[in-house]
C-alpha cells in the first residue's frame, strides 16, 4: 500500500464529520480534498502553503467538490501555525496531515525545510486534541530530505510523544511515514 493511502486509512479512523482537520503542506489539494470529504459540511480544514501557487491549486479542487465552504485556505509559512489557525480551534484539531518536499509540478526549489518542519509539527501538536493524530509523509530522496527525516524522528523522541514509523521499502531513501497519536 502506497504510505499516503496507509496515512488516508488510519486519520479516517479518527476524522470524523464535524470534526476539524489541518492540511500543513497544501500543495495541489489531494490531502485538503481528502479531510474536507472526511468531515463534511458540518467540519473545518485548514489548508496552509507557502506558495501562492499552492493555494491557487487547492482552491480550485475543493470549488470542483463543492467543498469550499469547508475549506479555510491560508498562505504562509507552516512554522506560523498558531497564528494562522482560529484561536477558537486551538486544541480542537482532530487531524494534520503533513506531505513533506517539494510541489508536484510546481517550483522545486520551494521545499520544505527540517528547521520550519519541526517548528510546524510542535506547533500541531499543540493545536491537537486528545485522541487526535499527526501524519508526516517524509521523503529522502532528495537534497536535505534525509535530514529532514531525522529530525522529525528526532523531534518525536525528544518530546517522548506516542509515534509509529513506516519506511516504504528497505531502500534508504524510500518515503517513510510517521504518524503521532496524542494520548
Ligand atoms: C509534496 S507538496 C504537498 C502535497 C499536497 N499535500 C497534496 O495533496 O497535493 C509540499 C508542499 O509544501 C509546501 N511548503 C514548503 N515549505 C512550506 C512551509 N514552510 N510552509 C507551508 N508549506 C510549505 C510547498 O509549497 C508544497 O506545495
Amino acid at each position: 500500500m502506497r504510505l499516503v493511502q496507509l496515512a488516508h486509512n488510519q486519520i479516517s479512523e479518527v476524522l470524523k464529520p464535524g470534526d476539524i482537520g489541518l492540511d500543513a503542506t497544501a500543495g495541489n489539494g489531494h490531502d485538503t480534498l481528502f479531510l474536507a470529504k472526511q468531515v463534511g459540511l458540518s467540519g473545518k480544514v485548514f489548508s496552509i502553503d507557502i506558495q501562492p501557487q499552492a493555494i491557487q491549486n487547492t482552491k480550485i479542487l475543493v470549488q470542483k467538490n463543492g467543498l469550499d465552504a469547508v475549506v479555510q485556505l491560508l498562505l504562509g509559512s507552516h512554522c506560523d501555525l498558531l497564528s494562522l489557525v482560529d484561536e477558537r480551534a486551538h486544541g480542537q484539531v482532530k487531524a494534520s496531515m503533513f506531505n513533506l518536499g517539494y510541489l508536484p509540478g510546481g517550483d522545486h526549489a520551494v521545499i520544505t525545510s527540517a528547521s520550519h518542519t519541526i517548528q510546524a509539527i510542535t506547533q500541531a501538536y499543540e493545536l491537537t486534541s486528545a485522541g487526535g493524530i499527526i501524519s508526516i509523509l517524509c521523503y529522502r530522496g532528495h537534497s536535505g530530505g534525509k535530514g529532514e527525516t531525522v529530525s522529525v524522528e528526532e523531534l518525536c523522541e525528544s518530546k517522548q510523544w506516542f509515534y509509529e514509523k513506516t519506511e516504504g521499502s528497505e531502500n534508504p531513501t524510500s518515503p517513510v511515514l510517521i504518524l503521532i497519536r496524542k494520548n
